[in-house]
């Protein structure tokens, strides 16, 4: 059996029904978060859950729940469904009303929908890297909210994939802003560089984690834009998220870094990053 939260109740997949106006599948109108699950535990499940509050603050969704209460429920819900290596996909939208484009009434809740799914470790990939792609960011202004609306990185993802490449890099004009699922890093004279945790990208709690250890370990990590010339002078580049966690990028377009093979800083921060998961 799998088990799937559906507005507060546990409830079999297959029972789990939204109308046809619900906003996040009319609109977009929404916002979701991916979980870590490693070994049966949550991972980083607080910093997911604040961004969560975050960005529905942004948009002015009421999330019914206390954090708290949200946390244990989820938890719950993994360990019914006995996952192991995985994630808890979450989404709450606007809920379901008829289509306007303004708000409905205030007393239309959201619908809130989580499942839980298997998911190994990326480990061959974590090891051999894989390849980006340079695509413009034409997405809207406020990234630093988790919506559903994701077109714009559909859009990159895919023209990224259709040329075989895992993810695809976005810059505006010559500023890199992060990957198109993913935050994006250069390692430069043994510095990282990451784009600030401004409303061009999401604030990745996987980049938090990151920016920790390297505070932890006198790594220097600035949060400083670079342009498309300093990612590709750059020693190393590499992306981060929570289904790729610390993921070597050996290519992007024709550039080939470190011969083609993971480099040292970023072999350092995954092994810093593997000990902060299983601590
Ligand atoms: N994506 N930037 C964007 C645009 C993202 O979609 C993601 C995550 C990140 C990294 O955030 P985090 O480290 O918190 O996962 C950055 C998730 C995994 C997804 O959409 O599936």
């Amino acid at each position: 059996m799998n088990t799937v939260f559906l507005n507060g109740q546990l409830v079999d997949r297959g029972e789990a029904k939204v109308d046809i106006e619900d906003r996040g599948y009319q609109f977009g109108d929404g916002i979701y978060e991916v979980i870590r699950i490693y070994n049966g535990e949550p991972f980083t499940m607080k910093e997911h859950m604040d961004r969560l509050y975050e960005s529905a603050n942004k948009i002015q969704i009421d999330i019914p729940f206390s954090k708290q209460e949200f946390t244990e429920k989820l938890i719950e819900l993994a360990i019914l469904n006995k996952v192991n290596d995985g994630i808890i996909y979450l989404q709450i939208t606007r809920g379901t009303s008829a289509r306007q484009h303004h708000f409905p009434a205030p007393e239309v809740k959201g619908n809130i929908v989580a499942y839980t799914k298997e998911m190994a470790r990326p480990v061959s990939k974590m090891d051999e890297g894989v390849t980006a792609k340079l695509v413009e960011d034409v997405r809207w202004l406020r990234c630093d909210i988790k919506s559903l609306n994701l077109l714009g990185n559909l859009l990159a993802k895919q023209e990224a994939a259709a040329e075989g490449h895992f993810e695809a890099i976005l810059h505006r004009g010559e500023t890199v802003t992060e990957g198109s699922s993913s935050n994006v890093f250069i390692v430069k004279d043994k510095v990282i560089y990451t784009h600030p945790p401004t409303n061009l990208i999401l604030n990745g709690i996987t980049r938090k984690v990151i920016q920790k250890v390297c505070q932890e370990n006198n790594i220097t990590f600035i949060e400083e834009a670079f342009s498309i010339a300093q990612l590709q002078a750059a020693d190393e580049v590499f992306m981060a998220s929570t289904t790729s966690e610390v993921m070597p990028i050996i290519k992007v377009d024709d550039k080939v870094y470190g011969e083609g093979k993971i480099g040292p800083v970023t072999k350092k921060l995954q092994s810093l990053f593997q000990m902060q998961m299983e601590s």
